[in-house]
């Protein structure tokens, strides 16, 4: 195919993978830290250290504030939503427990959820649409039959799809079992009241919607969840109670052991601070404007497939698409190497996902937009992909091209 790309702009479309470009204040933010704060916080007595605690309680109380938790200490620092997850799941769940879930999950949910099940916790999979969206009877009945946690992603890495949160916390709530909600999708993106929708344990990660950097994420705590019911996954050094060799109980020491990543927190903090400004319901009212018209376009051309809600008010923007008769990395390679847009193709760690939307094990071409994607960038990437589309081969009489290709090549079984 020719070549129509003929500046240097990138036009990152993986924001679901990590949002690209960081507002310039969170390197600022990591710089300052590095430079003036670079004690272990909560550690020593000195300047420096006090200073690194400082700013990791300003992060904790920036994390709190954003999704309306009132006591900072029951956000939990963790590496990411994976950790996080991994938290709330070894925590709670023990041989003979039962765990409900959907079958639209990323695997931070599906891999502990496989290893609880060899150890002896019955995993129960909620199947979903064609759309995504879980079955909302057979979830409230696998609940009443009794389950000790549900856990289910607020919104899918695949297709966007937004599940109804309030809905299914209130199904947990009424059947007594604790809701542990992965939001590594909508943090930063969708907003979330932890208080008002009465989550137990909601899992989040920095480098996504919140534009922090890698190796933030964090495990908050609502506020009726009695934390002692939650088994830590890591024990060690926290700066408190040193007389003792026994991990201590309070929070946030608790779940937290070793030296926190501080310079990350700083830019995490940063980045909130720049959210917050500009606010997250104004993110989403952007964002969801430049994912219809993405979906508008997009639908229009012969070819094209996409993949999760019709309306764009029910999904992140999030598009998962396939385009006929070409392979679909080689969708993703013609996009980066032609046009300068940035994609994950692939199964996107979620097969679970892939399997219910029907585009397991191909997968499909995921455009994710975020932030700082622009109506041009858009509209350029619509025009590659119209490109792609009609330049592809017409498939012979009566065969249905798609589902034919390899398998993804650039896929890692992550
Ligand atoms: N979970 C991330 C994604 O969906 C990495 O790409």
């Amino acid at each position: 195919m020719s070549s129509a790309n003929t500046d240097k702009h990138l036009i990152y479309l993986d924001n679901a993978a990590t949002s690209w470009p960081k507002p310039p204040e969170v390197a600022a933010a990591m710089a300052a830290y590095l430079a003036e704060s670079g004690g272990n916080p909560g550690r020593s007595g000195h300047r420096l250290s006090i200073a690194a605690g400082r700013v990791v309680l300003e992060a904790r109380e920036a994390v709190a504030s954003l999704f309306n938790v009132d006591d900072p200490f029951r956000v939990i620092f963790t590496l990411n939503a994976t950790h996080a997850l991994n938290t709330a799941l070894f925590g709670l769940l023990q041989p003979g427990d039962r765990a409900v879930t959907t079958a639209m999950e990323h695997n931070s949910i599906m891999r502990p959820l496989r290893e609880l099940e060899r150890r002896g916790v019955e995993v129960v999979v909620i199947p979903c649409d064609t759309a995504g969206f879980v079955d909302v009877d057979r979830f409230q009945h696998e609940l009443a039959q009794g389950a000790r946690v549900a856990c289910f992603q607020h919104a899918s890495n695949v297709s966007g799809t937004i599940q109804p949160l309030e809905l299914l916390v209130t199904a947990a709530r009424a059947a007594g079992s604790y809701t542990v909600v992965d939001a590594a999708q909508t943090a930063g993106v969708l907003p979330i009241d932890v208080t008002a929708t009465d989550i137990d344990l909601l899992a989040f990660t920095g480098h996504k919607g919140l534009q922090g950097p890698p190796g933030t994420g964090g495990l908050v705590l609502g506020p009726s969840f009695d934390p002692e019911t939650l088994q830590p996954l890591v024990r060690g050094g926290t700066g408190s109670r040193s007389e003792f060799e026994e991990h201590p109980n309070m929070l946030p020491d608790r779940f937290e052991a070793g030296t926190p990543n501080g310079v990350g927190l700083a830019g995490l903090a940063a980045a909130i601070d720049v959210l917050t400004k500009r606010t997250v319901r104004r993110v989403r009212a952007e964002e969801q404007d430049l994912t219809a018209r993405l979906q508008l376009a997009l639908a229009a051309i012969p070819g094209v497939r996409i993949y999760g809600p019709l309306d764009p008010s029910l999904r992140t923007a999030v598009l998962a698409i396939r385009i006929e008769n070409v392979a679909q990395d080689e969708v993703g390679l013609i996009l980066d190497e032609e046009f300068g847009v940035l994609t994950r193709v692939g199964l996107h760690c979620a097969p679970a996902a892939h399997r219910t939307l029907g585009t397991f094990p191909d997968g499909a071409v995921r455009l994710s937009l975020g932030y700082s994607t622009s109506p041009d960038d858009v509209d350029r990437t619509i025009e590659a992909i119209h490109h792609i589309a009609t330049c592809a081969p017409h498939p012979p009489n009566g065969l249905d091209a798609v589902g034919k290709h390899l398998p993804s090549a650039s896929e890692k079984p992550l």
